[in-house]
């Protein structure tokens, strides 16, 4: 049957960067991540028995080649063995917002791909399951399955079955809190984040600190938004992001995903926060800069920041919904 789904992106506090096992892509250390309101990737699947192969359009544009279709054909003969099906399938997928320059994406994506190609394959997941489905295509999506604010947990055991996430705050839970995507480059990114990840993991002398600290960040930063403490929350994940930069910029080859307008917007972040206006930074791997604040300074924040030179676009969000099937189709 013909299903479509919609999961929105998330951007981690404090962030997963390290796997244990790529094959099963288990991560290294746990992470915690809001689900974003305004990014979203809306994908329909069918699957046909007259197809001879599986067929893939993302954002309008037919994938037959590249790193892009192993991933997709690797996802889906996963789905099609749980499903105990054969059948190729029909997938369309687009995404409200630039696709791989560091806003998740593949979040959004493979969650959405998860729910819409389980359902339309006869298969009934429980959010577990589904987060443990959407994992295999990046670890991040197993996050974005979920709405609000949301728990990665590694886990210790070799068959990945306690890695997984679960949403620990819905996404009513602390309405003042935002977080403003500053758009600076719409480049796709050099290096994606797996290619990256696994490069730090064996190559910076820096990874064993930051997997130790990131661990420990992940519970605290838990706690600290349990308890709404928005300067704690902000400190650590500034801090924490800054930690798998370090250890990004440690390896070899050296991974930069800044621009220099990304450090020119983390300048301004701390002057503003000095001049007594708070707000954080967060960055993935990619130029973008996430700024953590209250509603309370969100506009004079976003009328700053847009006056910044190479700040192309400024998207303010709100933790946003869990994934969920619609019933509008993409054809
Ligand atoms: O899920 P992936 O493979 O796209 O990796 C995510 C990496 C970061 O975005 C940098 C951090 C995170 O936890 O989302």
């Amino acid at each position: 049957m013909k299903t479509s789904a919609i999961a929105h992106s998330n951007i981690a506090l404090t962030k997963y960067w390290g796997r244990r096992d790529a094959k099963l892509m288990l991560p290294d250390n746990s992470s915690v991540s809001m689900t974003l309101d305004r990014f979203f990737s809306h994908t329909t699947v069918e699957f046909d028995p007259k197809l001879k192969s599986d067929l893939f359009v993302l954002n309008h544009k037919s994938i037959s080649g590249g790193n892009e279709r192993i991933e997709f054909e690797r996802f889906m003969n996963r789905v099609r063995s749980m499903a105990h099906s054969s059948l190729f399938c029909r997938v369309e997928s687009k995404n409200n917002f630039p696709t791989a320059a560091g806003l998740a994406s593949s979040a959004s994506g493979f969650a959405a791909l998860a729910l819409a190609s389980s359902k339309a394959a006869g298969l009934d997941l429980s959010g577990k399951e589904l987060s443990q489905l959407a994992r295999f295509g990046s670890g991040s999506a197993s996050r974005s399955v979920f709405g609000g604010f949301v728990e990665f947990n590694a886990g210790i055991k070799k068959d990945g079955s306690d890695s997984f996430a679960r949403s620990f705050a819905n996404e009513a839970f602390w309405p003042d809190f935002r977080m403003i995507v500053s758009i600076v480059s719409l480049e796709r990114k050099k290096w994606n984040s797996r290619i990256g990840m696994d490069a730090t993991r064996t190559s910076s002398p820096y990874y064993p600190a930051w997997n130790k600290t990131a661990n420990a960040d992940t519970k605290k930063i838990k706690r600290l938004i349990q308890k709404k403490d928005f300067s704690g929350v902000g400190k650590l994940a500034e801090s924490n992001c800054l930690r798998m930069h370090a250890s990004m910029m440690t390896s070899d080859p050296a991974l930069f995903y800044w621009e220099p307008v990304t450090l020119e917007v983390i300048k301004s972040v701390i002057k503003w926060r000095e001049e007594g206006l708070e707000s954080y930074f967060t960055i993935d791997a990619g130029p973008q800069v996430k700024m953590l604040c209250l509603k309370k300074n969100e506009r004079a924040l976003v009328k700053r920041l847009n006056k910044i030179k190479g700040v192309q676009k400024t998207v303010t969000c709100k933790a946003g919904p869990a994934a969920r099937i619609i019933t509008e189709h993409l054809f």
